[in-house]
């Protein structure tokens, strides 16, 4: 893993914007996973201020609410063409999410696997932190090696989530959702991480034990793991000294 600990979330948002840009100057076809909620606002921003070019590139989504059609404005779907697409020059054939609507899961989620394979694997793949150490919507104790399934959200992660819904009471309670083996399968993975909320959730996943507790602490077992975080969210890490040295003192 390498934690890159910038002072703000603009600044983490850019150096996670050079690493998805640089993936899709080196391959104009990159499959790219993606992620939602309110942290990659900011590298879509710069992403779309930059004026990639976006006709060939393949898209993924880690996850969706079961339930929610697409035009539903809290869907990712909705969230990812609002924030996102709409402002660059993708081919809406390669967007790719979950469908929370499907009548059969089980066969939905394995054709999503099949798709990804098809497609060559993730290049990168972007992810959130949930404040109990989740990537995707794998909560805690959601097995390392699982795949793209129908979850059970905790009641954590719909309080977090309820603004958007405007009240618990409206957030789904399920939802279909890369697995951890799935996330894991991408050749490049990129945490992004903002603000004191997340900085015991990241501590965990970056020098705790691996363990299902804590869904993202996978990753340490992932060989191309790049952590942006801003220093808010860095706070609880005990080696922050040495991670801020090594990221200045990087070999030519
Ligand atoms: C959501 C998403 C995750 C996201 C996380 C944090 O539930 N499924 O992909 O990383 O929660 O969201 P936020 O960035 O809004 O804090």
């Amino acid at each position: 893993m390498e934690i890159i600990i910038q002072p703000t979330a603009d600044a983490a948002s850019r150096v996670a914007a050079d690493l998805v840009a640089g993936v899709m100057r080196a391959k104009p076809d990159a499959v790219l996973g993606l992620a939602t909620g309110r942290t990659p606002l900011r590298l879509y921003q710069e992403l779309i201020a930059r004026k990639l070019d976006w006709r060939k590139i393949r898209t993924f989504n880690l996850d969706e609410y079961v339930g929610l059609a697409p035009d539903h404005a809290e869907s990712f779907h909705s969230v990812m063409w609002t924030n996102l697409f709409q402002h660059v020059n993708i081919d809406r054939a390669n967007v790719h999410l979950p469908d929370g609507q499907t009548r059969d899961i089980a066969a939905h989620c394995e054709e999503y696997e099949a798709k990804i394979r098809a497609a060559g694997g993730i290049d990168i793949q972007i992810l959130g932190i949930g404040t109990d150490g989740h990537i995707g919507f794998n909560e805690p104790m959601s097995s390392l090696a699982s795949r793209t399934r129908i979850k059970t959200l905790t009641g954590q992660t719909r309080r977090d989530n309820a603004p958007a819904f405007g009240g618990e009471a409206h957030v789904p309670k399920h939802v279909i959702t890369m697995g951890i083996g799935t996330i894991m399968d991408a050749r490049q993975i990129v945490l992004i991480a903002f603000g004191d909320a997340k900085a015991r959730a990241i501590a965990a996943a970056v020098e705790g034990p691996v363990a299902a507790i804590t869904p993202a602490s996978a990753l340490q077992l992932h060989p191309v793991v790049k952590v942006c975080i801003d220093d808010p969210a860095a706070r609880l890490l005990q080696r922050s000294d040495y991670y801020r040295w090594v990221y200045e003192n990087k070999p030519s």
